[in-house]
Order: C-alpha cells, then sequence, then structure tokens
C-alpha cells in the first residue's frame, strides 16, 4: 500500500480538467476520482480526474470497505499538496493555475460557495461511490479563471 501512495500522490497532482478516462472501472478492478461533488452519498455530477492506477478487485467477494477506505487516505494525504494556486500541469509557464485548468472548459462564472471536489471510488463495474471526502477549498471561477470565493 506504501507502493501504491507513493505512486498516486504525485499523480494526482497532475490534474488534468475533464480528462478523458472509462466512465467507471472495467472488470477485477477498483479505482479512485476527483469529480464536482453532488449532495454527501450521491453520485457526483462531473468528472475531473480519475487516477490511471487500477488495483485488483475479487468481484466475487468485494471488499468495498477497503477500496473506500483505500481512496479515501491515498486522496486525504495528496490532497494537502493539490492547491489551486499551483501552476498549471497542463499549460506550463503560461501563469495559469491548477484552479485555473479546472475553471477552463466551464464557461459560465461560477460564483459562491462555489463548487465542491469530492472523491469517488468504483469497482467491478459499478457506479462511482461517495468516499464522503471533500476538498475544504471550493472553486469559483470568472470568465474561465479561478478567483476567490
Ligand atoms: C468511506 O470511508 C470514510 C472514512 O473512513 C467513511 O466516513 C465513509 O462512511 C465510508 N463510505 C463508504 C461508502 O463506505
Amino acid at each position: 500500500m506504501i507502493m501504491a501512495v507513493k505512486i498516486i500522490v504525485p499523480l494526482l497532482l497532475i490534474v488534468l480538467p475533464f480528462v478523458l478516462a472509462s466512465n467507471s472501472d472495467s472488470a477485477d478492478t477498483w479505482r479512485c476520482g476527483i469529480f464536482f461533488a453532488g449532495n454527501p452519498g450521491t453520485p457526483p455530477r462531473a468528472k475531473i480526474f480519475i487516477l490511471p492506477k487500477k488495483f485488483p478487485a475479487d468481484c466475487n467477494a468485494p471488499r468495498v470497505d477497503t477500496y473506500n477506505g483505500t481512496c479515501y487516505e491515498v486522496m486525504r494525504k495528496g490532497l494537502k499538496e493539490w492547491n489551486f494556486e499551483n501552476p498549471s500541469r497542463i499549460r506550463k509557464q503560461s501563469g495559469h493555475t491548477i484552479g485555473d485548468d479546472l475553471c477552463g472548459p466551464i464557461p459560465r462564472d461560477i460564483k459562491a460557495p462555489g463548487l465542491e471536489m469530492g472523491f469517488y471510488f468504483a469497482y467491478c463495474g459499478s457506479d462511482w461511490i461517495d468516499t464522503g471526502l471533500r476538498k475544504p477549498e471550493r472553486l469559483c471561477c470568472r470568465q474561465r479563471k479561478q478567483v476567490p470565493c
């Protein structure tokens, strides 16, 4: 598990907004991802980034608590290093931030209270399931750039 954390945390920093990934996991694996959150316990609203790593799962005897707990822990650790103010990962040397990357694809302005980011997991072809973890800071956007909420 330590290995997984070491691999995943740097990946978490590569936040590609609305990156294309399979809608969920494929058979016999589970995955973890960042979404614009819905209400607690409900499906997410829009995909932000799915961690590329697929973990093995036994779909005949899924260990849902383990998937949830691992996703929660990995993301909680990664969150500390994931600030909206960090330099853009997709437009380097442009002065853009990760916050701007997230606002870029959103055509309308997002005013306070802003959008909430949440962490979800899916296993064996399931829908995305809420870990309950949220990023404390919310995202507000004006003209496709991030602004304080
Ligand atoms: C996932 O784990 C978190 C943290 O332990 C817990 O609060 C939450 O209820 C769990 N959710 C599910 C779907 O098991």
